[in-house]
């Protein structure tokens, strides 16, 4: 990131009442702050993703766009967008300055709040970023949150991180994992074919082609242990993908207690993020090529 640019906002109190800045990350979106080139940022990588994802996001993603009118030109408004949330699934957006701390962002998640970035990448860095901006954090996350299962799913997310939280910090490393693969960059098997839906993914325009065009990263068959179980990338793109069958089966998968599986996962080697195991389900077998060779996260 490029730390001269100005996105510093008045941390102001929020209409929760008392609740201290540093307890739960939440800002005003400075909305009037945004300039010319902030808006056309969004309206460049808007445009780019929207002609790109047809035929490669599922139809629930680009349902939500739609409905959102997340291309009604420049930075949408989040109280406009929570009017629409508010309707359909109840969730509700939140600005924050960046990354919270597990148990925030998680007390977020459980509560139906999701925090979005309010800051804009800059136009020297429309293909990459190293932290979530507001394009990824907006396009990417949450036009799924008005799916009814999906945004049922992320509140349960939040919920069993703070479980994992209590738990300690390799159930915290399992459960971020299956965030990795499914969240962030989850896809899912439909009748028409094979399709996006991970927020890391569909805020990405190499990624968006890679994940699907590539020979290199493996397709695999979504397993709950075996996704909590292998390690990830965060420097390059990834090495295999996850594919769910539907939002039904992520949803049912994660339903019981993972107390049990943490306990289990503890004394299991993690897999490396390239390897294929006896017993996957594999749609593709990738070719590795061009992929690192030094260690995984
Ligand atoms: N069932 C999980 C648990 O008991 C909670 C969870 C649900 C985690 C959905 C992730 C996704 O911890
Ligand atoms: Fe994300």
């Amino acid at each position: 990131m490029d730390n001269t640019a100005p996105r510093k906002v008045e941390h102001q109190q929020t209409d929760r009442g008392y609740v201290p800045v540093y307890a739960t990350g939440v800002v005003e979106q400075p909305w009037e702050s945004y300039t010319r080139t902030d808006h056309e940022v969004w309206d460049t990588l808007y445009k780019r993703q929207r002609e790109l994802l047809p035929g490669r996001a599922c139809k629930e993603f680009l349902a939500g766009v739609e409905r959102f009118g997340l291309g009604d030109g420049g930075i949408p408004k989040f109280s406009e967008l929570n009017k629409v949330l508010g309707e359909t699934t109840g969730w509700e957006l939140v600005a924050v300055e960046g990354l919270l701390p597990d148990e925030v962002f998680f007390d977020h998640l459980a509560n139906r709040r999701f925090p979005v970035s309010w800051w804009i990448r800059k136009p020297d860095q429309l293909d990459y970023l190293s932290e979530p901006d507001l394009f990824h954090d907006l396009f990417g996350h949450v036009p799924l949150l008005l799916n009814p299962i999906f945004a049922d799913y992320m509140q349960a997310y939040g919920r069993g991180g703070m479980k994992a939280f209590a738990i300690g910090p390799e159930a915290l490393m399992n459960l971020t994992r299956l965030y990795w693969y499914t969240v962030e960059f989850g896809l899912i098997n439909t009748d028409e074919g094979m399709r996006i839906y991970g927020a890391g993914i569909v805020s990405s325009k190499g990624e968006s082609i890679y994940c699907l065009d590539a020979p290199a990263p493996n397709r695999i068959g979504f397993g709950l242990e075996r996704v909590m179980s292998t390690r990830y990338r965060i420097d390059t793109y990834q090495q295999t993908y996850f594919v769910i069958d539907s939002f039904e089966q992520l949803f049912e998968a994660t339903r019981p207690d993972f107390t049990p599986i943490y306990a289990k996962l503890k004394s299991l080697p993690a897999h490396a993020a390239a390897d294929v195991l006896d017993g996957d389900r594999v749609f593709n077998r990738g070719t590795r090529e061009g992929f690192a060779t030094d260690a995984d996260t």
